[in-house]
């Protein structure tokens, strides 16, 4: 069995920077393009660097064709600093992230009450607001404690595009489906995962992630969505490659590395549920539909031919344990 998918995009996606960049880059690009993430050392706040950054990505694809929609690290900004932005190619929406919330996330937002006029020039301009919705909560709790501020901000800015990154409760659902102006991502392990098969045997840190893995009846609502083809609902893997050394240690770095993975495991998931034709549009029509995005044609085949996962991919200095490392997957990428 084969299904076609025609450009297929990762609609959140970490590839960090220097040797890492250089070693994941290659390795994330069955996808025609992603929504790149800006939470670098320092963070990618400024045209100037997202330009900069754009450039070492492309250098770093060596020649595949990957279209990098870039985003800026939400600080407060002028319209004319959003105008600018605006006019930088490849660039694509404003990521918010509480201060504090994940990794190098310190200079994130403290107080919302301070971003309200950036936010209403974003609506004016058109520029969508990604978010990384966590409170500081109690771990279980910070993804529904955080949704009350996705209402008020869904209220307050009607015409704001705002999408709920990587959800990982029914709760999360709900709320996309009380309010037209928000969207969300859903990664593979959300889809796949619960918080047991993190921490209820032995601590698997390359399934640790924030936010965390929740309840089976979250997955469960989480996959049903997916597969049910919910036209709000976008992959985006936030495929979050750490060096193996901070995965396997005291104080565990927060990600899960699933970019080389993540279609031909969502091609069983959607295969094995008779969805298999519902797999275009969640990892790629639907987010194109609702950004207007005009994504060049590419396909990319895949195939219910074995694909061995390596134990770890290695380069440029670097080692990185991929989610299923030394098993094999059942569908694989078509060269
Ligand atoms: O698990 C995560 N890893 N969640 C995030 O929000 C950030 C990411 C990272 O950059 O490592
Ligand atoms: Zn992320």
């Amino acid at each position: 069995m084969e299904i076609t998918l025609d450009a297929p995009l990762d609609m959140h996606l970490h590839l960090r920077d220097g040797d890492m960049l250089k070693l994941t880059a290659p390795l994330s690009a069955d996808f025609a393009g992603a929504v790149v993430m800006p939470n670098l050392v320092p963070p990618v706040a400024e045209p100037a660097q997202m330009t900069a950054y754009a450039e070492r990505i492309a250098a770093a694809m060596d020649g595949r064709e990957f279209r990098a929609y870039m985003t800026l690290f939400f600080t407060p900004m002028s319209e004319a600093a959003l105008r600018a932005a605006q006019q930088t190619p490849g660039f694509f929406a404003l990521k918010l992230y509480p201060a504090g919330i994940t990794t190098n996330s310190e200079g994130g937002v403290a107080d919302l009450a301070q971003a309200e006029p950036t936010l209403r020039a974003m609506e004016e301009l058109g520029i969508p607001l990604l978010v990384h919705g966590e409170s500081h909560g109690f771990v279980l709790d910070r993804e529904s404690e955080f949704l009350a501020v996705y209402r008020r901000l869904a209220q307050r800015f009607p015409k704001l595009r705002i999408c709920m990154e990587h959800i990982t409760t029914a709760a999360a659902l709900r709320l996309l489906d009380e309010f037209e102006n928000l969207c969300a991502t859903v990664t593979l392990q959300h889809l796949l995962i619960t918080l047991d098969d993190v921490a209820g045997g032995a601590l698997q840190p390359h399934l640790f992630c924030k936010p965390i893995a929740k309840r089976p009846e979250d997955r469960d609502a989480l996959l049903q969505a997916a597969l049910g083809g919910h036209p709000r609902l976008f992959f985006g893997s936030d495929s979050a490659p750490h060096p193996r050394c901070k995965k396997e240690a005291c104080g565990c770095a927060a990600g899960v590395f699933t970019a080389p993975v993540a279609l031909p495991r969502l091609a069983q998931l959607f295969a094995e549920n008779g969805a298999a034709d519902r797999l275009q549009g969640f990892v790629s029509g639907h987010a194109r539909q609702w950004y207007g995005l005009r994504v060049p044609s590419r396909r990319v085949v895949l195939q219910d031919v074995p694909m061995p996962v390596p134990a770890a991919y290695r380069g440029f200095g670097q080692q990185v344990v991929p989610m299923f490392a030394g098993r094999v997957l059942p569908w694989s990428v078509k060269a």
